[in-house]
């Protein structure tokens, strides 16, 4: 079992229980029901928090070319953006997986342009299950405006 997996099985609830991030965990897990997903049937519901504590979400938008769907992350980043807001505090993904749902590499690096290293993300599922990660360790040696300067 993958370390993430692991994490997913603890079941570790942050927050929720003790009325923490609703706003966020409400928002992904109601946005979810929108996703637009005719071909994977996977729904997911993304929440970011920005730093002046405005909620965006946004869900995963399928298209029949299959390259040009959109993720749920890329969704809220672009509602967060064109509210003009760009820095994200806290991060919130859900779907309906036997663990809790785990971004994908391109969605690390979308958030990774807004987030420090340090912004926790939480990853769920439907019941419940919720394992929260910085980003840092979601993307280690994230690609960064440094790798393009020579020194
Ligand atoms: N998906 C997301 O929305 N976010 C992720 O981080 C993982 C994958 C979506 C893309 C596609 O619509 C479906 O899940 C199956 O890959």
């Amino acid at each position: 079992m993958s370390d993430l997996a692991s994490i997913g099985k603890q079941g570790k609830y942050v927050g929720n229980e003790k009325g923490e991030d609703m706003d966020l965990a409400k928002s992904a897990r109601a946005v979810r029901e929108n996703a637009y997903v005719p071909y994977s049937h996977f729904k997911v519901g993304a929440a970011v928090k920005s730093a002046s504590g405005t909620v965006y979400a946004g869900c995963n938008v399928e298209n029949v070319a299959y390259p040009e769907g959109t993720c749920a992350e890329a969704g809220a980043i672009a509602a967060m953006v064109a509210a003009g807001d760009t820095e994200i505090v806290e991060v919130y993904v859900i779907a309906d997986s036997p663990e809790p749902v785990t971004p994908c590499g391109g969605c690390r690096q979308k958030l990774a342009e807004f987030a420090k290293g340090d912004v926790p993300v939480t990853l769920a599922n439907l019941e419940g299950m919720e394992a929260t990660l910085s980003l840092r360790d979601l993307l280690p040696g994230a690609f960064a405006t440094e790798h393009m300067k020579k020194t």
